[in-house]
């Protein structure tokens, strides 16, 4: 079981904006057939100023009992991969696509997934971090609709002026066991690449114009 140690509430504010509020929204929205069949809406939790936010499909239910994400079969191995990649859970901020448990854990709908994306763009503004990664195919189509996952996972991309990196669901190791190693060395990138988003950008070799100066790095040998 994990302790509840690593629940951060935050009064970190953007214009009156801050993750306790969305949180209590959150903890009573109707806003979808979701909040019918729950028991306690997960809003996330972690560190407020999180470089790294993972942002996983929907609650299952143990997460729907505790109101807290990722703390089942599929967190206990998050937690691993987590380690392993010398990242400690307290340090991110962890989410999902919709907020509420689906019934039978059943794929979250399309309207589900767009009537609860509100939160996880307020929760996106105000943590602000360097990289997301999503966990299993819901959570990177949000990112990237038209690609498979079995193909793009572990890959950085750039969307919106975020570092995206679509990773697998924890619960597919669970599943098919030969995933773990994939899951393992897909979480060992990440400390790299968060470490390449924080790079100031290379000295150009010629003088840029000023205003090119403000520019972001174009992502790094990482990425390519
Ligand atoms: N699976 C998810 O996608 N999210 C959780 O919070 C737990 C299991
Ligand atoms: Fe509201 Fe999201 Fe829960 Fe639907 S899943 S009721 S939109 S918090």
């Amino acid at each position: 079981m994990i302790p509840p140690d690593d629940v951060s509430p935050s009064n970190r504010s953007i214009e009156g904006d801050s993750l306790a509020k969305v949180a209590s929204e959150v903890r009573a929205c109707t806003l979808c057939r979701l909040s019918r069949t729950r028991i306690i809406a997960v809003p996330g939790e972690g560190n407020p100023d999180a470089d790294l936010m993972l942002i996983g499909e929907g609650p299952g239910y143990n997460e729907d009992k505790l109101g807290r994400p990722f703390v089942g079969a599929a967190g206990t191995f998050l937690n691993e991969l987590l380690a392993s990649a010398g990242l400690r859970r307290q340090d991110v901020f962890i989410t999902n696509v919709v907020k509420c448990r689906p019934p039978q854990n059943r794929d979250p709908l399309p309207d589900e997934i767009e009537a609860c994306s509100g939160y996880l763009h307020r929760q996106l503004a105000l943590i602000k971090p360097k990289v997301v990664s999503t966990l299993g195919r819901h959570s990177m189509s949000r990112y990237f609709p038209n690609e498979r996952i079995s193909k793009v996972h572990g890959q950085p991309r750039e969307v919106g002026g975020m570092t995206v990196v679509p990773l697998l669901h924890p619960a597919a190791a669970l599943h098919q066991p030969a995933l773990r190693a994939t899951e393992l060395e897909d979480f060992a990138r990440l400390p790299a690449i968060m470490e390449a988003v924080s790079q100031p950008p290379a000295e150009p070799e010629q003088a840029q114009p000023a205003e090119d100066r403000s520019r972001k790095p174009d992502q790094l040998r990482l990425f390519e």
